[in-house]
Parts: structure tokens; C-alpha cells; sequence
């Protein structure tokens, strides 16, 4: 998979950025916007739903992934996270995003001043448990 380019980069940061303004967060008041950048160029984004409820609330990240494969795709090149304070991805959703690949860059956005941070997904979380574990696995 070829690096990514700076522009695909910007376009990432500034989706995921613009979806975190949609976010419905009335409980936490913590707005989360997340964006995948796919194979073919297309970008998927998510926000935070929360829920009175408040267990039944969902991440950006997984709302993101959820509409990325309702859409048809499996796989992707790379994740942004908007958030204040560019907060890392939960447990959760680490494992929820590895199902699809634990290889791709999580691009962590701050969006009080707009500086990034980036790590691969099996450095958020090494030895992920996958479908290979399971006994149903071919
Ligand atoms: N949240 C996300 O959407 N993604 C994260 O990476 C961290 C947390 C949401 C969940 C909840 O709606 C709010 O932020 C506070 O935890």
C-alpha cells in the first residue's frame, strides 16, 4: 500500500474535522468526527451518537466503519480522528477497527490548533485478537 500523499492527508483531517461538527453528544458534550480514506479514493466519515441511555452510545470511529461497510468496502488505507485534545481511538474501537486490518495509520487530529499525531493500529494495539483465534477459522 503506497504511502500516503500530503494532500490525502489534508483531505482526511479536514473531513473527519468537518463530520466531528455533526456529532450528537448532548451528555458528554465531547464531539468526536472520524474519517476512512479508501482504496479507491472515496472517503467515509462517522460521528458520536450518544444515548440518555448512555451505554448504548456509539464512537465516531465505529459510526465511520459501520458506513464504510454498508457501502461495500472491507478494507482501507488509513483512519483521522478529530476530536479536542486529538484523543486517541477507545479499546473498542481499536479492536472493532482491527477486524479490517491492524496495518493501517490512525491520524489522531487536535482540533484547537490542528497538529497531528500518528500511529499504526497494532501499535494501539499489539497482538490483536482476530477470527484466526476462532475454531470456526478455515
Ligand atoms: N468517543 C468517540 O467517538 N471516539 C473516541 O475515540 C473517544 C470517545 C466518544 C464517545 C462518547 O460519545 C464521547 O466521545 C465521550 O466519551
Amino acid at each position: 500500500m503506497p504511502e500516503l500523499k500530503t494532500h490525502e492527508v489534508e483531505k482526511l483531517v479536514r473531513l473527519a474535522s468537518d463530520v466531528r461538527d455533526q456529532a450528537y453528544a448532548p451528555h458528554s458534550h465531547f464531539y468526536v468526527g472520524a474519517a476512512l480514506l479508501m482504496n479507491d479514493g472515496q472517503v467515509i466519515v462517522g460521528c458520536n451518537v450518544e444515548n440518555a441511555s448512555y451505554s448504548l452510545s456509539i464512537c465516531a470511529e465505529r459510526v465511520a466503519v459501520s458506513a464504510a461497510i454498508a457501502a461495500g468496502y472491507r478494507s482501507w488505507r488509513a483512519i483521522a480522528i478529530a476530536s479536542l485534545g486529538g484523543v486517541t481511538p477507545c479499546g473498542a474501537c481499536r479492536q472493532f477497527l482491527s477486524e479490517f486490518g491492524s496495518d493501517i495509520p490512525v491520524i489522531m487530529v487536535d482540533v484547537l490548533d490542528g497538529s497531528l499525531r500518528t500511529r499504526k493500529l497494532s501499535q494501539l494495539l499489539p497482538d490483536a485478537f482476530d477470527g484466526s483465534s476462532l475454531p470456526s477459522h478455515a
